[in-house]
């Protein structure tokens, strides 16, 4: 596995607070990776920052096999160049089906081959059956996107942003409000989506992470507190003392 994003060396101040202070982690391409903390550890600004939302006071954030830096990058392009993020409201077309609304962010493709080649409505039929099956969607492809449950437009919301195939998906808490039975499908969702892209998951519920089965980043004041496997984090004094311990 080769790296696919670099934070280098990361600070930003908010009215001279530090959210992220000298933060510095990597993500290979095909990983999954939790990442935890306190709350205002500064998860959701990480993400803030490598979207292009954020705008780091220093530091350094590089981006794929050619090493661009993403903080020269406007958000459009970031999302073009493959970085998807969920949002923790759920953002579907509620008047459209499930089925209308996978086509829609189908036809929003951005890979080369959707410009270069024709699509017969065929593939595109398969493809959304494809995604439909991979958000366990399947039986409600002729739904309104409105009638679904919290947890299934959650899905819905993650296969939108998978018809546009990104190399990163950063997701934000994505357990938050699921009933149990909808939180184990979210995690088999993100680790299928990982087997072919990074995919780094915010989540708070210790359940869900243990179930991610994956390399765990911990932060603490804008910075990795510790980082490995799940066992080995929540074994960490430190970790205990700022966030488990609570
Ligand atoms: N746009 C902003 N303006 C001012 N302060 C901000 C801004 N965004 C984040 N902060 C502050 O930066 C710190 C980190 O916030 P962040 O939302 O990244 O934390 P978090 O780890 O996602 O927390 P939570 O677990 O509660 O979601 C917090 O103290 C927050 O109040
Ligand atoms: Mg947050």
């Amino acid at each position: 596995m080769s790296t696919l994003l670099e934070v280098s060396g990361v600070s930003v101040s908010f009215d001279g607070f530090k959210a992220i202070n000298n933060l510095s982690f990597q993500i290979a391409d095909a990983e999954l990776r939790a990442i935890i903390g306190p709350n205002g550890a500064g998860k959701t600004t990480f993400m803030d920052i490598v979207t292009g939302k954020t705008r780091p006071n220093e530091g350094r954030v590089i981006w794929g096999d050619k090493s661009v830096s993403l903080l020269k990058m406007s958000e459009s392009q970031i999302a073009r160049a493959g970085v998807g993020r969920k949002f923790q409201r759920p953002t579907v077309f509620e008047d459209q089906t499930v089925r209308e609304n996978l086509a829609m962010a189908l036809r929003n493709d951005r890979s080369p081959w959707a410009v270069l080649f024709y699509k017969k409505t065929t593939d595109g039929a398969a493809r959304i059956e494809a995604l439909a099956d991979e958000i366990n969607l399947t039986a409600q492809l002729t739904r309104k996107a409105g009638e679904l449950s919290h947890g299934q437009k959650q899905w819905l919301e993650i296969g939108m942003l998978l018809a546009q195939d990104p190399k990163l998906l950063l997701v934000d808490e994505p357990a938050a409000g699921m009933t149990p039975a909808e939180r184990d499908h979210t995690t088999d969702i993100l680790k299928e989506a990982a087997k072919t892209r990074a995919v780094v998951v915010v989540e708070h519920d210790m359940d869900f992470v243990e179930k991610l089965n994956c390399k765990v980043t911990v932060l603490h004041e804008g910075s990795v507190l510790a980082e490995g496997s799940l066992a080995h984090v929540t074994a960490n004094k430190d970790v205990i003392d700022v966030y488990l311990g609570r």
